[in-house]
């Protein structure tokens, strides 16, 4: 089945059973910044289940689009993606689990025609005051021994881990005023001899449904929503018992087409098919590849589609890692391909439910087209900085291992510093270098820092290095001061900085006029003159956002991420700096230590970005 018949099954069954289709939010929600995207269906409906009246009644149905960022490093396991469809119906204090659970069975069974004996559920177990969900099983036995089915073998028990759901997840995560409550879940499974052969690594498992071998999916979700979280850590009921059903339009096609790898049901196979063309590689040998290219393009357009853009912040930041990781794996593929046809390839599978990925899918392509651009502009500059490090020390290009090249730790260093690289992106460069010593110079560089910070800052480094430091702050002041004078879109495209000069590069449409350039060059110097105290802190990073902080960091290899504040206090927690970057240093301790700047000369780089050379003394 097509994703547009089973929306349109899904949703017609439940307006014959009473209900109001209402439209899904947008991806980007309206007037909420604490979320950057809409994860689940219910996330618009949170006013309503918490006791407000719905102006289209109490008996509700949509399709939501949603990207959970959480699940991206679980893309590439056959049945995980960012970007979903959830199908979702809710009872807003109208009917409850008498009504919800034989629904979900013959809408499963008898219209989505899922075969019977490969259903399995689940109820919620009970915690502390809140007891055990006997309704549900009692509704479950009745209707699984009608089928023939032995309702022992098929209903699983769960506590608080797997069968609560609230928006934070388990009870005592939830905030006060939070609403919650326990769930029944539908499983489909894909049947034993998949996951239990000879060599499989979980042949000696015990499987059961929320295993994650792979073999059960999670097909449907009915929460009974009728709790609320008390400042005391209880729970009160919410005025009304409501129901709030999630189902997984994607894990449906899976279902319904009996196909456990989602990138091979209808739904994605002409995208892997194109992938397969454009790189002449095979799918069974570079599944986890295709799997991720396919996730991550597919979910990139549909967020360009909601407005957003690749940069450095939140929801511009998520797209530009989703598009830069689907890059780095396509480039694992073949280096040198061209991503439209890929895309068209996409936009035509989503135009019966997302319009908008054909009408305008000239400006979505030319988006990713642009970021990849400037990704590779990126690469390029650190491969520049990189083989220059390698010239200079001696290295031959050509002494090459394996098609790799050998480069030393603080060379990488220096790439993922100046560039924002990664170790995974610097071997997709083609660079390997000894990982250990790697950590080692990360540790080196927070404590140098460190002692930096703590005022220690007295010329202890060589001479020519400390030009580079003052060089790397005071392009911190730069890209603050570029962003006061010309605006807040403007953020670093790239950045060098050598004992003599430093190199910055940003978007922004056309050249500086002399006097932005007098502007920017003042605002910096008055900052060095004032004296600003440099400090860095490591943070978790949703922390580290909301300090306004900018630049490129990536979640993947660190759970906390180092900010750079210029101004403020000084102290550790004040965040109310000039300046505030992911960055991992080294900084001088305070601005006056830089002494001076000048802009010494600007060059347009074309496409959109200007280059600035300074010096400082
Ligand atoms: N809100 C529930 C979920 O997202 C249905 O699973």
């Amino acid at each position: 089945m097509t994703a547009r018949q089973i929306i349109d099954i899904y949703i017609s069954f439940f307006e014959k059973r009473g209900h109001k289709q209402i439209a899904g939010a947008p991806l980007v929600p309206e007037n909420d910044p604490t979320t950057l995207f809409t994860s689940s269906g219910m996330q618009p409906l949170v006013p309503y289940l918490l006791g407000e009246e719905h102006p289209s009644g109490t008996r509700l149905v949509d399709v939501q689009n949603s990207f959970r960022a959480v699940d991206i490093e679980e893309v590439g396991d056959d049945r995980h993606t960012t970007f979903f469809r959830m199908l979702g119906n809710w009872s807003l204090g109208d009917y409850f689990k008498t009504e919800q659970i034989p629904w979900v069975w013959e809408l499963y069974t008898k219209e989505l025609g899922l075969d019977p004996k490969r259903l399995y559920v689940s109820i919620f177990s009970g915690y502390e005051a809140i007891e055990k969900d006997e309704t549900s099983y009692a509704l479950w036995e009745k209707i699984l021994t009608e089928a023939g089915l032995n309702p022992k073998e098929r209903i699983f028990e769960y506590g608080v881990e797997k069968n609560w759901w609230s928006r934070s997840g388990t009870p005592d995560k939830m905030p006060a005023g939070e609403p919650g409550g326990p769930d029944s879940e539908i499983f489909y499974d894909f049947g034993e001899e998949l996951y239990f052969h000879e060599n499989s690594p979980w042949k000696d498992e015990k499987c059961h449904p929320n295993c994650d071998c792979g073999r059960y999916w999670e097909i449907g979700n009915s929460v009974f929503m009728q709790y609320i979280k008390q400042p005391d850590g209880s729970f009160a009921e919410l005025p009304k018992r409501n129901v709030d059903f999630g189902g997984g339009l994607e894990r449906l096609i899976g279902a319904t087409e009996h196909q456990p790898d989602m990138f091979l049901t209808s739904l994605f196979k002409p995208t892997i098919e194109k992938i397969q063309k454009e790189t002449d590689q095979p799918y069974e040998e570079h599944k986890k590849h295709m799997q991720i290219i396919a996730d991550h393009l597919g979910g990139s357009m549909l967020m360009v589609a909601s407005g957003v853009r690749p940069s450095n912040k939140d929801r511009g930041y998520i797209l530009r890692r989703l598009i830069r990781r689907s890059l780095d794996h396509l480039w694992e593929l073949k280096k040198d391909v061209s991503i439209r046809p890929i895309l068209e390839t996409i936009a035509k599978q989503y135009q019966d439910t997302d319009a908008v990925m054909v009408e305008d899918f000239e400006e979505i392509a030319l988006t990713i087209e642009t970021e990849k651009q400037n990704y590779e502009r990126t690469l390029a500059n650190a491969k520049k900085l990189i083989e220059k490090d390698l010239v200079k020390g001696g290295i031959k290009l050509g002494d090459e291992l394996k098609g790799f090249v050998e480069i030393s730790a603080e060379t990488a260093f220096k790439a993922m510093s100046s560039f924002g690289l990664s170790p995974t992106q610097l071997k997709s460069l083609g660079y390997v270098f000894d990982s250990q010593a790697f950590a080692e110079k990360i540790k080196e560089h927070q404590s140098l820092s460190r002692t930096a910070s703590a005022g220690k800052f007295k010329g202890g480094l060589a001479d020519q290095e400390e030009n580079t430091v003052k060089g790397h702050t005071a392009t911190h002041l730069l890209q603050q001061a570029l962003r006061d004078v010309l605006g807040g879109h403007l953020h670093q495209t790239g950045s060098n900085i050598t004992t003599e000069r430093l190199r910055f590069d940003f978007n922004h449409p056309e050249k500086l006029t002399d006097e932005q350039i007098r502007k920017v060059e003042s605002i910096v110097r008055e900052k060095i003159d004032d004296d600003l105290p440099v400090h860095f802190e490591m943070l978790p990073i949703a922390i580290a956002k909301e300090t306004g902080a900018i630049g490129l960091f990536d979640a993947k290899y660190q759970e906390k991420v180092k900010v750079y504040f210029i101004g403020g206090s000084g102290e550790e927690g004040d965040h109310n700096a000039y300046s505030k970057e992911f960055c991992g240093g080294p900084h001088v301790p305070h601005t006056s230590v830089i002494q001076s700047f000048k802009i010494t000369k600007q060059e347009s780089i074309g496409k959109g970005q200007q280059r600035l050379y300074a010096v400082v003394s």
